[in-house]
């Protein structure tokens, strides 16, 4: 399954901001995901940025001027607005956004907004205290009351030279909050999942840990994938070099036995557990309390297993596990399967070139009771986590039925 935004009929709307030519960027990436991408300039972002820039990127008209007769929006912006998916206003003035809290309707953009019963996002852009001024937060609170998402500000630089509050969000944050609103209605909507992510770090000092090769990437896409079909995702993940994942929650921790206690937490409304990570299968008996200073030649640890997180998960969560092997990938997986009471266990072979850690894509197999075993070709990580949630919307529905 592609992302939500494939074939999607999306308005990004540009307003009057220096963070203007980000949206350029935003609008290369929604036409990249497979987007319909139809932008509506104000008056404002034209003198900032060119219609050229836009028609270039989305292949499609740019509309500008609604009382222009030669623009296709003067005649077509109702129709425009009905059949549009999602509309974007990004970057978002202040001034824009005291015209929608107020239903004003002076120009293309705000006219198409009135008139479209598509949900609406705006990121908004401005300086540090045009953004504080309570009429700026008052317009935002009534916007937020009708249901309008709201993407940032981020804190940092802005354009003043100044540092605060008030920058537009990176443009991968705003596609990734389009997906989660587009994906509301999937097949997993009500459903609540627990993934787990990265390599667990075991400390043996204050400096050193004992962890492993995982990146987290495969845990985080499955997270990004069930969020994109509606479910409420919670992510407890181990260390990782990766944004947290818009629409997520997102909970931090180190060990194992945090872990553990951390998805056993999350699993007390949830209904399915998906184990992607890394977990250390032994620590340290014990965590020294200063850095440890060199010694003799040879210096051994002391190591106790850890408790193992998905065999001992609470079995009325329909548990996924992952099988990370070197060697006997299917005789492997299938042993866990059984010992672990999983009910579908994605086994890969970490020493394949294109799968396992680091990299974006991965080859794996899908093992479970009824079926076998299913090869699935090269895909990206996304994708593998569509698959994987493709089989646990059918074990899902067959155990509501049982
Ligand atoms: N797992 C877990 N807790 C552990 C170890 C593993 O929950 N202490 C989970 C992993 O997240 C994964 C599955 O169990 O979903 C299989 O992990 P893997 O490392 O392949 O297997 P192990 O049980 O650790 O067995 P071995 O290391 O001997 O292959």
């Amino acid at each position: 399954m592609p992302s939500p935004l494939s074939g999607s009929s999306v308005i990004l709307g540009v307003t009057g901001s220096i963070a203007c030519y980000k949206a350029a960027d935003l609008a290369s990436k929604l036409t990249q995901e497979g987007a319909h991408v139809d932008v509506i300039l104000t008056q404002g972002a034209s003198n900032f940025i060119t219609p050229l820039t836009f028609r270039s990127l989305t292949h499609r008209p740019v509309v500008g001027d609604l009382f222009d007769p030669q623009s296709e929006l003067a005649v077509e912006h109702v129709a425009l607005a009905q059949r549009a998916d999602i509309i974007i206003v990004a970057p978002a003035t202040a001034h824009v956004l005291a015209k929608l809290a107020h239903g004003m309707a002076d120009d293309a953009l705000t006219a198409t907004i009135l008139a479209s019963s598509a949900p609406l996002a705006v990121a908004p852009a401005m300086d540090g205290h045009m953004y504080t001024n309570p009429a700026t937060q008052e317009n935002l609170s009534k916007l937020r009351e009708r249901g309008v998402t709201i993407i940032g500000p981020a804190e940092g630089y802005l354009a003043s030279g100044l540092r605060g509050i008030g920058r537009l969000v990176e443009v991968p944050q705003i596609v990734e909050s389009l997906c989660a609103i587009l994906g509301r209605r999937g097949d997993l909507a009500g459903k609540s999942v627990v993934v787990s992510a990265g390599g667990t770090a075991e400390p043996i000092d204050p400096v050193r840990v004992i962890t492993n090769r995982s990146s987290g990437k495969m845990g985080y896409a499955v997270a990004q994938a069930a969020r994109d079909r509606g479910a409420r995702v919670t992510m407890v993940t181990a260390p990782t070099s990766l944004p947290d994942p818009v629409g997520v929650e997102t909970v931090h921790v180190g060990t194992a036995l945090e872990m553990r206690d951390a998805i056993f937490r999350a699993c007390e409304d949830g209904d399915v557990l998906i184990m992607a990570a890394a977990v250390a299968d032994y620590r340290p008996v014990s965590v020294a309390e200063q850095k440890i200073k060199k010694g003799g030649e040879r210096w051994s640890i002391e190591l106790i297993k850890n408790p193992d997180i998905l065999a001992e998960a609470p079995g009325r969560v329909l548990k996924v596990g992952f099988a990370a092997e070197s060697q006997d990938l299917l005789e492997n997986a299938r042993t866990k399967l059984v010992a672990k009471g999983v009910a579908l266990m994605v086994a890969n072979d970490i020493t394949a070139p294109d799968s396992g850690f680091a990299v974006d894509t991965n080859k794996v197999y899908l093992v479970d009771r009824e079926r076998g075993v299913e090869e699935l070709p090269l895909l990206s990580k996304y994708e593998v986590g569509h698959r994987i949630l493709d089989r646990v919307v059918e074990l899902l529905s067959a155990s509501a039925l049982s």
